[in-house]
């Protein structure tokens, strides 16, 4: 029997963007588990509040906007509109959307103020100590590593200006309760990482900055504004109508069942977010869950080295429901996963075409072709029929108890367990054998209506991951005009006289090979065309962090004549150039130097061996993005010893003027490049 809870309701959130640049598969990882979450809830028969939104306050929009000429509002109002498009492009079902240059959420974020400046828990001090713009995070000196943000590795600022703090010292006690004693931080490991941050102490959170304009203002003071991150939290609020905690919104969802949240932007949500509603004397959140990290092989996806996976250009060749499903099933939730395009394609072909796609048409063909397109009623058990229906009507159980722990990639093996199985069902009866015989015809039928009522059952069990193709799936097996009804997932044996009729393949078959090289055409192009934007745009420093994005700034296109011209060194000789013995590398490990800021250690494999090479791009890579990367070795350079590391060799990199790329190679590691 389901154990589904009527009415019952279930608020579910996904951080709000920030829309400096356009998002890349990592952002709508955490959309999509959102968005499943939330259908399945609602086939559940819960009523779901699903909120996403931008956040688009801070320093980091007002420098970029900066950057591209324009204003902070003019710069936000281009990129959102292409997120909202990209959601529905994704079929992304939220409830509302959250802007917060929007009035309503002003009027929250200045009550939310109030309240916590009326209550004793905000006073005004001086801030001194370092920033990171592209976290929007204060840090202290210990806090920082060497002179880096801690969490993305890039350079701070040093700021010291008058400002509002929050007393969010006050509440550590309580915090350390809610973490330790509470599950309302998963997974473990996020759980003991928060708990340790508190148990170091927690100091007052600095909440207003006054040396840029572009944010709320602080409403006893106009010459601050309100830091970004009391602006952005407070979104979840603003979405059920606060401060009318009256009002039908508020009554009916809050607290927030569970925040979806990026490991990085946990401790805002795990200790910010909860001393500030215990401020507002709100009740809690259920759960803040901390997700992984999708990334490549060279570390992050950043814009400005163009390696982002552009969600977009999958869903044009492979369609919404195979990028969803890919996301939801290769990535294990709350641990860090890698993308590849081979990993994909292969789920795409294998789960989708091959075991969904083919089981649906192989039946669909048979019952047409057996039983002139008709599903035939019930019969009796024989052979694999009692394990095929017991299996079909516990799937759902299985399946919800997987959601209810957020293990989406296990949720949907628990359905490819029914699919392989009922495939294995087709070979272990054989209908086409049973069809030569008059004498089977009781038997075939029943082995089609059980073919037919597995796959109605999947069809259910896969709505909430990929409607699309379950309402697909249900068209074909003439279920097209009944609706999706989750108990109908505990009941084998509804369909009767129902007609079939063959669509086109669910998925297409793909030629792995063919793809695999026309994305990775796709990708030197958008490199290309990054490399391009910011010679263009000129994005500062190395990895500095986003540049110009071309799609929203004519002027960076404009400014093109102003790249920096490099000039050439004195020709060479063939014969010295000849001298230069070029190897294929690995990295396998690097990490900073510890009496250099500028210089990384690395330690490269060359064929079977492992040598250590020092570089100086510590200002352009973090460690986290070299490893795993190819790169081109000078291998004999004589070794020297840089700040009392031995350097044996050199790695080439391009300098185009304003920033470093690593030379790459299609030669196998080890070779000797000619
Ligand atoms: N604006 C803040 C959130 C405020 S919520 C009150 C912010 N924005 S963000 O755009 O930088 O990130 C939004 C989310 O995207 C974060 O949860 C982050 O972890 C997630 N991701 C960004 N890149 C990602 C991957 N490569 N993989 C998975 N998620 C990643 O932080």
């Amino acid at each position: 029997m389901s154990d589904t809870k009527k009415k019952e309701k279930y608020y579910v959130s996904t951080p709000i963007y920030y829309p400096s640049a356009n998002l890349h598969i990592g952002h709508t990882y955490c959309t999509v588990m959102a968005d499943a979450m939330a259908r399945f809830k609602r086939l559940q028969g819960y009523d779901v509040m699903f909120l996403t939104g931008t956040d688009e306050h801070g320093q980091k929009i007002q420098k970029i906007a900066e950057e591209n000429h324009t204003t902070p509002q003019a710069y936000v109002d281009n990129v959102v509109g292409g997120i909202k498009e990209l959601w529905k492009t994704m079929e992304i079902s939220y409830d509302d959307f959250i802007r917060t240059t929007e009035p309503r959420h002003h009027k929250t974020v200045q009550t939310v103020f109030n309240k916590l400046y009326e209550k004793g828990d905000i006073y005004k001090s001086e801030y001194e100590g370092l920033y990171c713009t592209p976290c929007e995070s204060f840090w202290t000196e210990t806090q920082a590593v060497d002179g880096k943000c801690p969490d993305c590795g890039r350079p701070v600022e040093k700021a010291k200006e008058e400002a509002y703090f929050f007393r969010l010292s006050k509440y550590q006690d309580r915090l350390l309760d809610l973490l330790e004693n509470t599950d309302f931080l998963q997974p473990e490991s996020r759980r003991n990482e928060m708990v340790s941050f508190v148990k170091q102490g927690l100091e007052d959170l600095c909440i207003s900055r006054s040396s840029f304009d572009w944010g709320i203002k602080v409403p006893v003071n106009e010459k601050h504004v309100i830091y970004v991150w009391l602006d952005a939290l407070s979104n979840y609020l603003t979405g059920l109508g606060y401060p009318d905690t009256e009002g039908e919104l508020f009554q009916r969802y809050w607290p927030a069942n569970v925040h979806l949240v990026g490991k990085e932007i946990v401790r805002f949500h795990a200790v910010i977010w909860p001393a500030l509603l215990m401020s507002l004397e709100l009740p809690l959140p259920d759960h803040v869950l901390g997700h992984g990290w999708i990334l490549l092989e060279g570390g992050k996806m950043s814009k400005s080295r163009g390696n982002i996976v552009d969600p977009v250009k999958l869903i044009e060749r492979y369609g919404v429901d195979a990028l969803k499903y890919f996301l939801l099933r290769e990535y294990t939730f709350g641990q860090d996963g890698l993308f590849t395009n081979e990993v994909m394609l292969s789920r795409m072909n294998f789960d989708l075409a091959n075991d969904l796609g083919n089981l649906l048409s192989r039946t669909v063909s048979m019952i047409e072709k057996y039983n002139g397109g008709v599903v035939p009623g019930p019969g009796a058990d024989e052979g694999p029929d009692a394990e095929l229906k017991e299996l079909a009507v516990t799937t759902a159980d299985r399946v919800s108890a997987y959601m209810d722990k957020f293990s989406f990639s296990q949720a949907l093996e628990e359905i490819w367990i029914l699919i392989r199985r009922t495939n294995k069902y087709i070979d272990e009866t054989a209908p086409w054998l049973l069809a030569k015989d008059e004498t089977n015809k009781e038997r075939l039928s029943t082995v089609l209506h059980n073919l037919a009522e597995s796959l109605r059952i999947s069809s259910i069990l896969i709505y909430p991951f990929m409607h699309t193709t379950a309402t697909r799936m249900r068209k074909q097996l003439g279920l097209w005009y009944a609706d999706v009804v989750w108990e109908d997932a505990y009941t084998f044996d509804m369909m009767n006289g129902d007609q079939v009729k063959k669509g086109d393949a669910l998925f297409p078959r793909l030629d792995i090979e063919k793809e695999l090289a026309e994305l990775e055409a796709m990708k030197q192009e958008q490199m290309a065309e990054a490399a391009e934007a910011a010679e263009a745009g000129g994005d500062g420093s190395c990895g500095a962090g986003a540049s110009a994005d071309p799609a929203v700034s004519k002027e960076a296109g404009e400014a093109e004549g102003d790249a920096p011209e490099i000039p050439y060194k004195d020709p060479i000789d063939y014969e010295d150039f000849a001298k230069i013995d070029f190897r294929v590398g690995r990295v396998l490990e690097c990490k900073k130097h510890p009496k250099a800021d500028k210089l990384l250690i690395f330690k490269i494999k060359i064929g079977k061996e492992v040598r250590q090479i020092i570089s100086g791009v510590a200002e352009c890579f973090t460690p986290e993005e070299c490893v795993g990367r190819k790169v081109v070795v000078v291998a004999n350079l004589k070794p020297r010893k840089l700040r009392g590391e031995e350097s044996n060799g050199m790695l080439m990199f391009a300098d185009n003027g304003d920033r470093f790329e690593f030379v790459t190679t299609i030669a196998r590691d080890g070779e000797i490049v000619s």
